[in-house]
């Protein structure tokens, strides 16, 4: 299986019990003590499981076998059989749905999940770079509430890839979108990291939601001979598991020009 799936699920999804829970995971939610934080934390578990089942080949039995693990940084690291699995993996919850993406190829990815909202012009002063403000501040009036969350959320990816979250400065990061579309609803944007290169993020609506993947170009050309291979194998293997047909993958090709 190639490139990198997306998992969507909502807290309506996730079963009352915790008998899906390894031990580990037992621990760490006992030790929630904020109801909601609790239940963002349980559909992120759910969320990356069902991805990881796939991903893995398990069958639903295999959940307790599966730990999604937190790092010192508060990255999520997943572990089969207690054994650490080299499958890249990030994961966002907002509002009551969670986003989860997970890739044998891709290590360093980073996903986000962000409602569409308006945000006071004081949040783009402080957390966007000159040109970013600029890009926003031409947008037009009833594109920009979408545009700040997309490039909010590339952001967001884009530090979750890098591993550090916001304990990095978010003008570090430079998001560029680019362009119309592809068929399939995908957007693509160039990522400048300060001192740490340079990303693709591939972003969508869902509903209301900006929901946004980003990985580093350099990650991603470890499965390809040439950029063009680049742009065809990742293109062809973005894939997406559809909330209604939890084993349906459906290729969705994207544009990376
Ligand atoms: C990581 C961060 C950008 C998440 O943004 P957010 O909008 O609040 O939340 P999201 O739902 O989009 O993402 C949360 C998930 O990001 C992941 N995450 C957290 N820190 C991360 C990091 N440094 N790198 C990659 N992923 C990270 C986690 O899986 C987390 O969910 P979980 O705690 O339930 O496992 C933000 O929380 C942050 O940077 N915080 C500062 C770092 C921090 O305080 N770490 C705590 C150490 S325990």
């Amino acid at each position: 299986m190639n490139g990198i799936q997306y998992t969507l699920r909502e807290w309506v999804d996730v079963p009352a019990g915790t008998d899906w829970l390894a031990a580990g995971e037992l621990t760490r939610l006992s030790q929630f003590r904020f109801p909601k934080r609790r239940r963002d934390w349980l559909l992120g578990r759910w969320t990356a499981k069902q991805a990881l089942l796939h991903i893995e080949g398990l069958p639903a039995a295999g959940l307790t076998r599966l730990e999604i693990a937190s790092s010192a940084s508060g990255a999520p690291k997943p572990y089969l059989d207690s054994e650490p699995l080299a499958t890249g993996l990030s994961l966002s919850h907002s509002h009551g749905r969670a986003l989860c993406v997970v890739s044998r190829e891709v290590l360093e990815l980073g996903c986000d999940l962000e409602l569409v909202e308006p945000r006071r012009p004081s949040f783009v002063d402080t957390f966007f770079t000159d040109a970013e403000r600029q890009r926003v501040e031409a947008a037009d009036a009833a594109f920009r509430d979408r545009l700040v969350t997309m490039i909010w959320s590339a952001k967001e990816s884009t530090l979750k890839a890098l591993g550090t979250g916001l304990k990095a400065d978010t003008r570090s990061i430079e998001v560029t979108p680019a362009g119309e579309p592809d068929p399939g609803g995908w957007y693509s944007a160039d990522v400048t990291a300060r001192d740490a290169g340079h990303f693709r993020c591939l972003w969508r609506m869902d509903g209301q939601f900006v929901l946004s993947v980003s990985a580093t170009i350099s990650a991603m050309s470890r499965t390809c001979t040439s950029p063009s291979s680049l742009a065809t194998r990742t293109a062809s293997s973005i894939m997406i598991m559809q909330k209604e047909q939890p084993t349906a993958m459906v290729s969705a090709p994207v544009s990376l020009a």
